[in-house]
Protein backbone atom coordinates (compact mmCIF):
# COMPACT_ATOMS: atom_id res chain seq x y z
CA UNK A 1 0.00 0.00 0.00
CA UNK A 2 1.27 3.35 -1.11
CA UNK A 3 1.43 6.54 0.96
CA UNK A 4 1.11 9.42 -1.10
CA UNK A 5 2.08 13.47 -0.17
CA UNK A 6 1.78 15.93 -1.99
CA UNK A 7 4.00 19.44 -1.01
CA UNK A 8 3.81 22.76 -2.91
CA UNK A 9 6.36 25.03 -4.57
CA UNK A 10 7.38 28.18 -2.23
CA UNK A 11 9.15 31.32 -2.74
CA UNK A 12 11.99 32.02 -0.48
CA UNK A 13 13.82 35.28 1.02
CA UNK A 14 10.77 37.34 0.07
CA UNK A 15 13.51 40.28 -1.10
CA UNK A 16 14.70 40.88 2.71
CA UNK A 17 14.73 37.45 4.12
CA UNK A 18 17.60 36.14 2.61
CA UNK A 19 17.81 31.98 3.91
CA UNK A 20 15.38 33.16 6.60
CA UNK A 21 12.49 34.05 4.92
CA UNK A 22 9.78 31.94 2.73
CA UNK A 23 6.13 31.60 1.83
CA UNK A 24 4.08 28.26 0.31
CA UNK A 25 2.21 28.77 -2.77
CA UNK A 26 -1.02 25.93 -3.51
CA UNK A 27 0.47 24.95 -6.81
CA UNK A 28 2.64 23.90 -8.48
CA UNK A 29 3.75 21.05 -6.26
CA UNK A 30 5.40 17.40 -6.26
CA UNK A 31 4.16 14.29 -5.46
CA UNK A 32 6.13 11.62 -3.54
CA UNK A 33 4.62 8.45 -3.40
CA UNK A 34 6.08 5.53 -0.22
CA UNK A 35 5.52 1.85 0.70
CA UNK A 36 7.17 -0.44 2.74
CA UNK A 37 9.58 -3.39 0.89
CA UNK A 38 10.90 -6.32 3.00
CA UNK A 39 14.72 -5.93 1.73
CA UNK A 40 16.22 -2.85 3.06
CA UNK A 41 17.32 -0.12 1.32
CA UNK A 42 15.29 2.45 -1.01
CA UNK A 43 14.17 1.82 -4.45
CA UNK A 44 13.19 4.63 -6.58
CA UNK A 45 10.69 2.90 -8.76
CA UNK A 46 9.74 6.11 -11.06
CA UNK A 47 10.55 9.60 -11.51
CA UNK A 48 7.98 11.46 -13.98
CA UNK A 49 7.20 14.79 -14.94
CA UNK A 50 10.69 16.07 -15.58
CA UNK A 51 13.55 14.79 -17.70
CA UNK A 52 16.59 13.94 -16.69
CA UNK A 53 16.18 13.27 -13.15
CA UNK A 54 18.44 10.57 -11.26
CA UNK A 55 16.57 7.71 -10.20
CA UNK A 56 19.70 6.92 -7.58
CA UNK A 57 18.53 7.09 -4.11
CA UNK A 58 22.10 8.32 -3.39
CA UNK A 59 21.54 11.01 -5.83
CA UNK A 60 18.09 11.99 -6.02
CA UNK A 61 17.14 14.30 -2.98
CA UNK A 62 13.81 11.99 -2.37
CA UNK A 63 16.60 8.67 -1.77
CA UNK A 64 18.60 10.80 0.47
CA UNK A 65 15.56 12.19 2.59
CA UNK A 66 13.67 8.83 2.95
CA UNK A 67 17.86 7.11 3.78
CA UNK A 68 18.24 9.68 7.17
CA UNK A 69 14.87 8.81 8.27
CA UNK A 70 15.63 5.44 8.19
CA UNK A 71 18.92 5.24 9.34
CA UNK A 72 18.25 7.95 12.51
CA UNK A 73 14.49 5.26 13.23
CA UNK A 74 17.17 2.15 13.01
CA UNK A 75 14.90 0.26 10.75
CA UNK A 76 15.94 -2.87 8.84
CA UNK A 77 12.98 -2.97 6.01
CA UNK A 78 13.31 -0.72 2.93
CA UNK A 79 10.94 1.87 1.16
CA UNK A 80 10.05 1.93 -2.56
CA UNK A 81 9.24 5.63 -3.63
CA UNK A 82 7.72 7.00 -6.41
CA UNK A 83 7.92 10.98 -7.76
CA UNK A 84 6.23 12.67 -9.74
CA UNK A 85 7.33 16.20 -10.05
CA UNK A 86 5.04 19.46 -11.11
CA UNK A 87 7.39 21.87 -11.41
CA UNK A 88 10.79 22.05 -13.29
CA UNK A 89 13.91 22.30 -11.46
CA UNK A 90 15.87 25.31 -11.47
CA UNK A 91 13.39 27.46 -11.71
CA UNK A 92 13.21 29.03 -7.79
CA UNK A 93 10.18 27.91 -7.00
CA UNK A 94 12.07 25.35 -4.10
CA UNK A 95 11.82 22.50 -6.84
CA UNK A 96 14.09 20.20 -4.89
CA UNK A 97 12.54 21.01 -1.50
CA UNK A 98 8.96 20.52 -2.42
CA UNK A 99 10.51 17.07 -3.37
CA UNK A 100 12.40 16.53 -0.17
CA UNK A 101 9.36 17.80 1.48
CA UNK A 102 7.01 15.39 0.17
CA UNK A 103 9.41 13.05 0.76
CA UNK A 104 9.79 13.71 4.38
CA UNK A 105 5.99 13.47 4.83
CA UNK A 106 5.48 10.59 3.23
CA UNK A 107 7.89 8.31 4.51
CA UNK A 108 6.95 10.13 8.04
CA UNK A 109 2.56 9.06 7.40
CA UNK A 110 3.83 5.35 6.40
CA UNK A 111 5.83 4.93 9.31
CA UNK A 112 3.35 5.83 11.76
CA UNK A 113 4.38 9.72 12.53
CA UNK A 114 7.18 9.24 14.30
CA UNK A 115 8.12 12.87 13.73
CA UNK A 116 6.42 15.96 14.10
CA UNK A 117 5.71 17.99 11.08
CA UNK A 118 8.75 20.33 12.63
CA UNK A 119 10.91 17.45 12.60
CA UNK A 120 10.74 17.23 9.62
CA UNK A 121 12.07 19.79 8.53
CA UNK A 122 15.96 18.56 9.27
CA UNK A 123 15.49 15.71 7.46
CA UNK A 124 14.05 17.32 3.98
CA UNK A 125 16.92 19.82 4.71
CA UNK A 126 19.22 17.00 3.76
CA UNK A 127 17.61 17.28 0.01
CA UNK A 128 18.74 20.84 0.15
CA UNK A 129 21.86 20.09 1.26
CA UNK A 130 22.54 17.86 -1.50
CA UNK A 131 20.95 19.63 -4.77
CA UNK A 132 22.23 23.23 -3.48
CA UNK A 133 25.20 22.58 -1.70
CA UNK A 134 23.63 24.42 1.25
CA UNK A 135 21.61 22.98 3.75
CA UNK A 136 18.88 25.99 3.97
CA UNK A 137 15.44 26.18 5.11
CA UNK A 138 13.46 28.88 3.38
CA UNK A 139 12.01 26.83 1.05
CA UNK A 140 11.42 23.26 2.88
CA UNK A 141 9.77 24.59 6.15
CA UNK A 142 7.23 26.45 4.24
CA UNK A 143 7.07 23.72 2.12
CA UNK A 144 6.01 21.56 5.33
CA UNK A 145 4.43 23.65 7.59
CA UNK A 146 2.35 26.48 5.42
CA UNK A 147 2.35 29.95 4.70
CA UNK A 148 4.97 32.27 5.60
CA UNK A 149 7.74 30.35 7.91
CA UNK A 150 10.38 32.62 9.56
CA UNK A 151 13.86 30.44 9.94
CA UNK A 152 14.96 32.39 13.19
CA UNK A 153 18.25 30.23 13.66
CA UNK A 154 19.79 27.52 12.31
CA UNK A 155 22.28 26.62 15.30
CA UNK A 156 19.81 25.39 16.65
CA UNK A 157 17.29 25.53 14.25
CA UNK A 158 14.12 27.60 15.38
CA UNK A 159 11.39 27.72 12.33
CA UNK A 160 8.83 29.80 13.21
CA UNK A 161 5.16 29.34 11.26
CA UNK A 162 4.10 33.12 11.21
CA UNK A 163 0.40 32.13 11.11
CA UNK A 164 -0.06 35.62 8.89
CA UNK A 165 -3.62 36.77 9.35
CA UNK A 166 -4.22 38.89 5.97
CA UNK A 167 -4.75 38.10 2.59
CA UNK A 168 -2.03 38.05 0.01
CA UNK A 169 -1.82 36.42 -3.17
CA UNK A 170 1.37 36.14 -5.63
CA UNK A 171 1.92 36.45 -8.74
CA UNK A 172 4.96 34.33 -10.10
CA UNK A 173 6.52 34.36 -13.72
CA UNK A 174 9.14 31.78 -14.78
CA UNK A 175 11.29 32.97 -17.87
CA UNK A 176 11.85 29.33 -19.30
CA UNK A 177 15.92 29.75 -18.68
CA UNK A 178 17.20 26.95 -15.92
CA UNK A 179 19.04 28.77 -12.85
CA UNK A 180 21.01 26.44 -10.92
CA UNK A 181 20.93 27.53 -6.93
CA UNK A 182 24.36 26.39 -6.50
CA UNK A 183 25.51 28.62 -9.30
CA UNK A 184 23.37 31.81 -7.96
CA UNK A 185 25.15 30.96 -4.42
CA UNK A 186 28.27 30.71 -5.65
CA UNK A 187 27.89 34.47 -7.56
CA UNK A 188 27.40 36.15 -3.85
CA UNK A 189 29.45 38.57 -2.09
CA UNK A 190 30.20 37.19 1.49
CA UNK A 191 30.75 40.33 3.11
CA UNK A 192 27.54 43.15 3.53
CA UNK A 193 28.55 46.58 3.89
CA UNK A 194 26.92 48.23 7.56
CA UNK A 195 25.01 50.43 5.75
CA UNK A 196 22.87 47.79 3.78
CA UNK A 197 23.04 45.22 6.03
CA UNK A 198 21.01 48.15 8.49
CA UNK A 199 18.28 48.50 5.26
CA UNK A 200 18.05 44.60 5.00
CA UNK A 201 16.85 44.21 9.15
CA UNK A 202 15.13 46.84 8.60
CA UNK A 203 13.41 45.77 6.02
CA UNK A 204 12.63 42.44 7.44
CA UNK A 205 11.61 43.62 10.94
CA UNK A 206 9.02 46.12 9.02
CA UNK A 207 8.29 43.19 7.14
CA UNK A 208 7.71 40.82 9.65
CA UNK A 209 5.76 43.62 11.41
CA UNK A 210 3.33 44.43 8.84
CA UNK A 211 2.24 41.01 7.94
CA UNK A 212 1.23 40.26 11.60
CA UNK A 213 0.01 43.74 11.68
CA UNK A 214 -1.91 43.64 8.81
CA UNK A 215 -0.21 47.39 7.37
CA UNK A 216 -0.31 46.63 4.10
CA UNK A 217 1.91 50.00 3.59
CA UNK A 218 4.23 48.57 5.83
CA UNK A 219 4.45 45.27 3.79
CA UNK A 220 5.49 47.40 0.64
CA UNK A 221 7.71 50.03 2.16
CA UNK A 222 9.70 46.95 3.35
CA UNK A 223 9.81 44.60 0.29
CA UNK A 224 13.04 45.39 -0.82
CA UNK A 225 16.72 44.04 -1.20
CA UNK A 226 19.60 45.80 -2.10
CA UNK A 227 22.19 42.97 -1.13
CA UNK A 228 21.53 39.73 -3.21
CA UNK A 229 18.88 40.97 -5.91
CA UNK A 230 21.32 43.73 -7.17
CA UNK A 231 24.50 40.43 -7.52
CA UNK A 232 21.67 38.05 -9.02
CA UNK A 233 19.41 39.64 -10.99
CA UNK A 234 21.97 40.14 -13.80
CA UNK A 235 21.00 36.49 -14.50
CA UNK A 236 17.45 36.98 -15.44
CA UNK A 237 16.61 38.29 -18.45
CA UNK A 238 14.56 41.46 -18.28
CA UNK A 239 14.17 41.19 -14.49
CA UNK A 240 14.27 44.89 -13.80
CA UNK A 241 11.64 45.68 -16.80
CA UNK A 242 9.57 42.77 -15.51
CA UNK A 243 9.43 44.14 -11.96
CA UNK A 244 8.87 48.07 -12.91
CA UNK A 245 5.69 46.40 -14.71
CA UNK A 246 4.41 44.39 -11.72
CA UNK A 247 5.19 47.60 -9.61
CA UNK A 248 3.27 50.14 -11.81
CA UNK A 249 0.25 47.34 -12.11
CA UNK A 250 0.27 47.84 -8.47
CA UNK A 251 2.19 45.14 -6.65
CA UNK A 252 2.84 45.81 -2.98
CA UNK A 253 6.53 44.77 -4.18
CA UNK A 254 8.16 42.40 -6.24
CA UNK A 255 11.55 40.39 -6.39
CA UNK A 256 13.32 37.26 -7.28
CA UNK A 257 11.82 34.11 -6.16
CA UNK A 258 14.25 32.01 -3.85
CA UNK A 259 17.71 32.04 -6.43
CA UNK A 260 15.50 32.62 -9.54
CA UNK A 261 15.16 32.83 -12.25
CA UNK A 262 11.18 33.00 -11.19
CA UNK A 263 10.44 36.68 -10.48
CA UNK A 264 7.27 36.74 -7.63
CA UNK A 265 5.11 39.77 -6.91
CA UNK A 266 2.84 40.29 -3.92
CA UNK A 267 -0.55 42.10 -3.80
CA UNK A 268 -4.01 42.53 -1.47
CA UNK A 269 -6.27 41.31 -4.39
CA UNK A 270 -6.68 38.03 -7.20
CA UNK A 271 -7.81 40.76 -9.37
CA UNK A 272 -4.20 43.07 -8.81
CA UNK A 273 -2.59 39.41 -9.11
CA UNK A 274 -4.02 39.17 -12.23
CA UNK A 275 -3.06 42.31 -13.70
CA UNK A 276 0.39 41.82 -12.41
CA UNK A 277 0.72 38.42 -14.05
CA UNK A 278 -0.37 40.02 -17.47
CA UNK A 279 2.00 43.31 -17.26
CA UNK A 280 4.96 40.74 -15.90
CA UNK A 281 3.98 38.20 -19.38
CA UNK A 282 4.04 41.40 -21.37
CA UNK A 283 7.44 42.34 -20.78
CA UNK A 284 8.64 38.66 -22.17
CA UNK A 285 6.79 38.82 -24.93
CA UNK A 286 8.19 38.37 -28.56
CA UNK A 287 12.01 38.16 -26.48
CA UNK A 288 12.33 34.72 -27.51
CA UNK A 289 11.94 33.64 -23.71
CA UNK A 290 8.93 31.18 -22.97
CA UNK A 291 7.12 32.17 -19.68
CA UNK A 292 5.14 30.27 -17.62
N1 LIG B 1 17.61 31.16 0.15
C1 LIG B 1 18.03 30.33 -0.95
C2 LIG B 1 18.86 31.17 -1.91
C3 LIG B 1 16.83 29.77 -1.63
O1 LIG B 1 18.43 32.28 -2.23
O2 LIG B 1 19.90 30.71 -2.36
C4 LIG B 1 17.19 28.88 -2.79
O3 LIG B 1 16.07 28.33 -3.32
Amino acid sequence: QFVKAYAPATVANVCCGFDVLGFALDAPGDEVWARKKETPGILISAVTGVEGLSADPTLNVIGVVAQKMLTDLNLEHGLELQLHKGMPVGSGLGSSAASSAAAAFAVNALLGNPFTTQELVVYAMEGERLASGSAHADNVAPSLLGGFVLVRGYDPLDVIPLGVPLDLYASVLYPQIELKTSLSRSILKQEIPLKKGIKQWGNLAGLMAGLLMKDYGLIRRSLHDEIFEPERSVLIPLFKQVKDAALKAGALGCGISGSGPSIFALSPSAEVAHDIKNAMEKVYAGSGIETK
